[in-house]
């Protein structure tokens, strides 16, 4: 499983259910990245998508526990569930948010990370892979400067790891 996340200089990702800086570089990687992907969100998350709406072109799953349905999305209501849906899917993708993102991390070994080089006042964050001995950075892919902001596109790896599953992580 992979994941995808934009983080400001202090690994921030959000504030008041939303993203306080948002580039349109990144938007347009965000698109290109998860087209075709099944996509994995937290109901927080989806609540700040576009008229609520699922994304096109992409399979929606929705991760609650307490709503009975989402229109649009397929509903989980557990990290098993997802795991067991994404078995059957060619590209299955952690968008967020917070809860999520941590949730599911231990269960993905590729992350796209776009770093926004501001620092925003935000209440979610991500966990900072530079300290996360597990992972390492294996490519730039993108960079630029959007608004007088830099950005990099990064794509981070696990580390392989012998006689551990994701379980045990
Ligand atoms: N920078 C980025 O790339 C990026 C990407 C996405 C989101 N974000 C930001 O992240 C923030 C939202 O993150 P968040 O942590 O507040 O919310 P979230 O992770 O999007 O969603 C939280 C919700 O997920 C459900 N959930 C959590 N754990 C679950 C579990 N074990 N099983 C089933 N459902 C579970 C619960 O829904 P119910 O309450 O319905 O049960 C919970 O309220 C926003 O600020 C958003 O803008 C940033």
């Amino acid at each position: 499983m992979e994941l995808i996340v934009a983080v400001y200089d202090d690994w921030g990702i959000g504030k008041d259910g939303t993203q306080p800086i948002a580039l349109s570089a990144d938007r347009k990687f965000f698109r290109e990245t998860t087209r075709g992907a099944m996509v994995i969100a937290g109901r927080r998350t989806i609540e700040d998508f576009p008229g609520k709406q699922p994304l096109p072109g992409r399979v929606n799953v929705a991760l609650s526990r307490k709503e009975a349905e989402i229109p649009g999305f397929t509903l989980c209501r557990s990290p098993e569930e997802v795991l067991k849906l994404a078995e059957n899917t060619q590209r299955a993708m952690v968008i967020g948010g917070g809860s999520i993102y941590r949730l599911m991390l231990p269960y993905c070994d590729t992350a796209y990370v776009t770093r926004v080089h501001t620092k925003p006042e935000s209440d979610t964050f991500f966990p900072n892979l530079d300290q996360d001995a597990q992972w390492y950075l294996a490519d730039t892919l993108q960079s630029g400067e959007e608004n007088g902001i830099r950005y990099e596109m990064l794509l981070y790896k696990r580390r392989e790891t012998s006689g551990l599953n994701a379980a045990d992580r």
